[in-house]
């Protein structure tokens, strides 16, 4: 059976545990008013918003709203100098900007990437959750700007 397979291959390759990613922790979006977007989220999808929080490390504010399975992480700049800027000037609307994994070592896991020739955006960082992140390049993963959060 090919799925009985790919979990075979999956839990016999080499190293792979090391980095492996977990849950998808949030996929977040860019917005130009993070206070009209989690309005919007909370009266016409009536879904769970949490308390707005400025992430300065980062240069975002965000809030999070709380899936059933997952999060989705709403942001808007924060200061002059806020690396989502530019995105939100590319898609004046706002967009998705990066999917979240929740990896077990956050240096394992950046370590086991930068073996593999993965181009990894600065050292480590704490999150808005409190954990320490890392970014992916996006040109090494689809497209997408990956981040890493220690679970
Ligand atoms: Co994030």
């Amino acid at each position: 059976m090919v799925l009985q397979w790919c979990s075979r291959a999956a839990i016999t390759g080499p190293k792979q545990g090391d980095a492996v990613i977990g849950r998808l922790n949030h996929v977040a979006i860019a917005v130009p008013d993070l206070a009209a977007a989690a309005a919007r989220y909370r009266d016409l999808l009536g879904a769970e918003v949490g308390l707005s929080q400025e992430v300065p490390d980062h240069g975002v504010r965000v809030v999070f709203i709380t899936l059933p399975n997952s999060k989705i992480e709403l942001m808007e700049p924060l200061g002059d100098a806020s690396p989502i800027t530019r995105f939100l000037q590319k898609n004046p609307g706002g967009g998705i900007h990066h999917l979240c994994y929740e990896v077990v070592d956050i240096i394992v896991a950046r370590d086991h990437l930068l073996a593999g020739g993965a181009r990894v955006l600065g050292p480590p960082k704490i999150g808005a959750h409190g954990k320490p992140v890392i970014f992916l390049h996006p040109g090494d993963f689809t497209g997408t700007l990956i981040e890493l959060e220690q679970a």
